[in-house]
């Protein structure tokens, strides 16, 4: 049976994945896709509601985003959020001005309860906007749900059309009771029960993969991270010895991991899989050899993946499927979606042209980060694994700047593990959302005891983040820093400086390159 869904009509802003998450945090489906997807395909999808998301553009300009005016009428409740609310305002006859001061930040407004949007919510409420254009008059048959001082329609609806809008955020964690709004959206509004669970995408996966691939064989690609993992355990169980797990040491893992994940996956290990290591350092080093610029770095990085994953499958024969643990962030990111490009992921937008498998299956390729944990919980892998740090697929690659050598290589994860040893014998780990050591390109002059060096500088980089698509710095104590700084000048040959990144993401990215 098909999940209820709610569609996320992406205009470009930058929440409409944490959209997206919230809704289904309250256990609804909601899928992502573009303003550019047509009526007819909406009507086909039948989603039980459509979020219109937020997006930099102003409504009254020829060129920005609009819709059809027909989504109106096909009787599905909507929700527009900020661009999404002064889009439905605009196309409805209301109007829609610049202020001549935008309103940015958490915003007292006034709400009226009695909405079926805004039950249970408090009456003075803290709302996050982000917005200079605003609603000067919502159109004909709606009322206004919600202003502030500068705001005059902050919220507003057609109760009898089911159509709702909000010019503030309520998908970001500074508007309290955001959550319940949307909760209210999709319950009350929407008349949503509630059926997306892991529980149940766990076992609609296995049926499904057990149904497509039947009794020829797949490969997954197992890194051993968290997304690949789940994939592996996930096609274990449903189709067993069918599956063979493939994993390829790089050369660009972090210090000793490669035989970590033996431990875990191979024949010592809990799982009944079959499991290949590939050592293919230098076949990936000579690869890389005087190249700096990151995306080529990614795409060949890619690219030899595939190679090997080609090579083992012919050695196993008859392996019609690749198994790749792609997630949903991912396929966003990549810019499958209208989203812009920020870099290829290599288990996406990186794949060569020619594969030469049948097909590739991504089982997780709908799930966001938290829910592969969650679903990687339901199908009993243990929680050390589970909640273990992202770890990129081009791995030490991409904390790398310019060309990766052996040499290079040796100098990261050296200094890597020093800073995770240090900050977890701190008991500063688990709070953290990612933090790893990276090489600059950058030599300087240093001395140490009566002599010269010109040697490299390590960057160590600690984020706090739940959604990996934002993040900020972590307060790590100086002490700590001070004690890293001192280990890893001491112990890692090649290193004579340690800079410490306080770059937030955006404007950065969590990974440095
Ligand atoms: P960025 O650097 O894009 O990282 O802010 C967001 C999250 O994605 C991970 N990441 C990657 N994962 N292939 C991957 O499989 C990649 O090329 C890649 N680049 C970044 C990163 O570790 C972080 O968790």
């Amino acid at each position: 049976m098909k999940n209820e869904m709610i569609l996320v009509l992406d205009f470009g802003g930058q929440y409409n994945q944490l959209i997206a998450r919230r809704v289904r945090e309250c256990n609804v489906y909601a899928e992502v896709h573009p303003y550019t997807v047509g009526l007819d395909e909406i009507r086909e999808m039948a989603p039980s509601g459509i979020i219109f998301t937020g997006g930099p553009n102003s409504v009254y300009e020829e060129t920005s985003p609009h819709y059809d005016t027909g989504i109106f009428d096909l009787g599905i409740p909507i929700l527009g959020i900020c661009y999404g609310s002064q889009l439905m305002a605009y196309l409805l006859g209301g109007e829609v001005k610049t202020a001549p001061v935008s309103e940015y930040g958490s915003t007292q407004v006034k709400i009226n309860t009695s909405s079926k949007l805004f039950h249970g919510t408090g009456e003075d409420a803290t709302v996050w906007m982000s917005h200079t254009d605003y609603i000067a008059r919502a159109p004909e048959g709606f009322s206004v749900t919600a202003s502030s001082n500068v705001c005059p329609v902050a919220a507003m609806e057609n109760a009898d059309r089911n159509l709702y809008a909000t010019q503030f955020h309520p998908e970001v964690m500074h508007t309290t009771d955001g959550k319940k709004m949307i909760s209210n959206f999709v319950y009350t509004v929407c008349g949503c029960r509630g059926d997306w669970t892991m529980e149940s995408f766990v076992e609609t996966k296995i049926r499904e993969i057990r149904e497509k691939v039947g009794d020829k064989k797949a490969l997954c690609a197992l890194s051993g991270g968290v997304d690949s993992s789940v994939a592996a355990v996930l096609m274990s169980k449903a189709i067993g010895k069918n599956l063979t797990c493939v994993f390829v040491d790089h050369g660009l893992l972090r210090k000793n991991e490669g035989d970590e994940v033996e431990a875990v996956f191979g024949p010592e290990g809990p799982y009944e899989l079959n499991f290949v290591r590939v050592n293919a350092q230098e076949r990936f080093y000579e690869k890389l050899a005087g190249v700096e610029e990151p995306e080529q770095k990614r795409k060949i990085i890619g690219e030899e993946f595939i190679r090997v994953f080609e090579e083992e499958a012919k050695k196993i024969g008859a392996v019609d499927f690749l198994v790749q643990g792609t997630i949903y962030p991912d396929v966003i990111e990549s810019g499958l979606g209208k989203s812009a490009v920020i870099k290829s992921h290599h288990n996406v937008g990186g794949l060569p042209d020619c594969v030469d498998f049948k097909e590739i299956i991504e089982p997780l390729r709908l799930l966001f980060k938290d829910e592969v944990r969650k679903a990687g919980t339901e199908l009993g892998i243990p929680a050390y694994l589970v909640q273990r740090q992202p770890f990129p697929g081009p791995g030490l690659g991409v904390r790398i700047v310019g060309e990766v050598t052996a040499e290079k290589v040796r100098i990261v994860q050296d200094a890597d593990r020093i800073f995770r040893d240090e900050l977890e014998s701190a008991g500063l780990g688990g709070q953290r959302g990612q933090y790893f050591a990276a090489l600059t390109n950058m030599r300087s002059v240093g001395v140490m005891g009566d002599f010269r060096t010109y040697d490299y500088a390590v960057v160590l980089r600690s984020v706090d983040t739940s959604d990996f698509m934002t993040a900020a710095c972590s307060e790590i104590p100086f002490a700590v820093l001070q004690k890293c700084m001192n280990r890893i000048i001491n112990e890692v040959k090649g290193v004579n400086r340690v800079l410490f990144d306080l770059t937030s993401k955006p404007p950065g990215t969590i990974e440095l390159e």
